[in-house]
């Protein structure tokens, strides 16, 4: 019998990052960013100089990456014990992540390190496909989603809080690409597994959201 998993699953910017976080502190369970892994490997290729097209390369450089992440409500991500937090969350790197991504080769080389993951007492997993693909076995799967529009401003807003500069037109059309090429794939595209419960959170608080992935766990 293997630890229980929350998969929660969806665009980018419809807020998965700060309910899975809240959801994984409420359960007392561990928390795995699946898209920090595409970013570090992203990131990780253009400082390397790998095009995005050099599949063989990204597989290796996915086997042989050194990634760490800080424990509870230390959210720092660290490529080689190098610092590189704020590094991967830029739009830049959003799409090199999704250009990496797109990849067969490599989601089948960062399988096994995300599954390594589930461990007592339990793992909330945010990512595109941890219900359908990665945790399909999951007890409870949920995919989040919101308009365009509402994941832009909110994006917007998170990266001015943290200091980084951002236009909202361009945040929109970014995350239209993104969309875009994250559910036309061929492997692993975003859609919601089909025992997930869906929730829209373009008119919803953080708080109204965490209710209902509280009361989707209990059952
Ligand atoms: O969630 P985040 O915006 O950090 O993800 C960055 C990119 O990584 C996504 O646009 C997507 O292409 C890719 N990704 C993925 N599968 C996951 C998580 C992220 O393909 N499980």
């Amino acid at each position: 019998n293997r630890p229980p998993v929350l998969t929660i699953d969806g665009p980018g910017g419809a807020g998965k990052g700060t309910i899975s976080r809240l959801a994984a502190e409420r359960l007392g369970w561990h928390y795995l960013d699946s898209g920090a892994l595409y970013r570090l490997l992203g990131l990780s290729a253009v400082e390397q100089n790998i095009p995005v097209d050099d599949e063989a390369a990204l597989c290796d450089l996915a086997l042989a990456l050194q990634i760490r992440f800080g424990a509870g409500h230390d959210e720092s991500v660290y490529l080689e014990e190098r610092e590189v937090s704020r590094l991967i969350r830029s739009e830049q790197a959003g799409t090199m992540a999704s250009k990496v991504a797109a990849l067969p080769g490599v989601r089948a080389a960062l399988l096994d390190r995300q599954r390594r993951f589930r461990q007592e007492p339990g793992l909330v997993a945010d990512g595109r496909d941890m219900g359908t693909v990665v945790f399909n076995d999951a007890a409870h799967k949920i995919f989040l989603t919101a308009s365009a529009e509402e994941r832009a401003e909110r994006r917007y807003k998170q990266l001015i809080a943290k200091g980084i500069d951002a236009k909202i037109g361009d945040l929109l059309a970014d995350i239209q690409a993104r969309d875009e090429r994250d559910s036309q794939r061929a492997v692993a595209p975003l859609r919601p597994a089909d025992d997930a419960v869906v929730i829209d959170t373009t008119a919803l608080s953080i708080e109204q959201v965490i209710e209902k992935v509280m009361d989707i766990c209990k059952v």
